[in-house]
């Protein structure tokens, strides 16, 4: 399973890249602006700034919901950097986005998936990738690991190339169910992937053999 840390925030890229198991970030309108990002020029350097942190995919989504709009901004992000993948919102002028761009060698993201029909439509435009939300469905009292299941099972039975996302991560759990039901990739904030590393047996053990080590010396 791949991991990917879901920020635009250079530092906790930078940390989740220095632990050895990062394999790509995504980012998305929300995050950048959360970043204090504005402006083209702005918004351009910042993506070249996180795909030289990482080795891997870089998703950098467009702010069009028009097919035109989408494919102008798709080129021109492509065009930064050999790591960006585009992030297309799943609407009919987005399928049909993704299919031309899938033409032309250009890899993208299906963002804002929430039924196993949208990952559906997705993996037949030539999708790299499907980003269903699970948290988001969760808050709106739906079990979203089920979507990721299901998907998974469709992907299967098709030998379907797309990859399966699991976004709208929450949590360190709904890593590790994810892990279960065979996702692809997962793309969390820094602290569920760091939540990954934590038992208080291990805690106790680690402070039990310091002890003990001291008698050795
Ligand atoms: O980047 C897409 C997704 O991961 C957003 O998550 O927490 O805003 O639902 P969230």
């Amino acid at each position: 399973m791949k991991f990917f840390v879901d920020t635009a925030n250079l530092d906790q890229i930078r940390e989740a890249y220095s632990l050895g198991i990062l394999d790509g970030v995504t980012t998305n309108p929300s995050l950048m602006a959360k970043e204090g990002i504005r402006g083209t020029n702005n918004i351009m350097q910042h993506y070249v700034d996180i795909c030289n942190i990482v080795e891997g995919p870089v998703s950098a989504e467009v702010l069009s919901t028009d097919f035109d709009g989408m494919m102008r901004e798709a080129e021109e992000l492509a065009e930064l950097h050999q790591h960006i993948v585009v992030k297309i919102p799943m609407v009919k002028d987005g399928i049909q986005a993704i299919k031309a761009l899938s033409e032309n060698g250009i890899k993208t993201n299906c963002t804002l998936v929430f039924s196993a029909g949208q990952a559906i439509l997705a993996a037949k435009a030539g999708a790299t990738y499907v980003s269903p939300f699970i948290g988001r469905i969760d808050d709106s009292g739906v079990d979203g690991l089920l979507l990721i299941e299901q998907i998974v099972r469709i992907y299967q039975n098709y030998a379907f190339e797309t990859e399966v996302l699991a976004a709208s991560i929450r949590n360190t759990l709904h890593i590790i169910k994810c892990a279960e039901i065979g996702a692809d990739v997962v793309t969390s904030p820094l602290s569920s992937i760091l939540g990954l590393l934590y038992h208080p047996l291990t805690d106790l053990g680690v402070a039990k053999f310091v002890e003990d080590s001291k008698k050795m010396i």
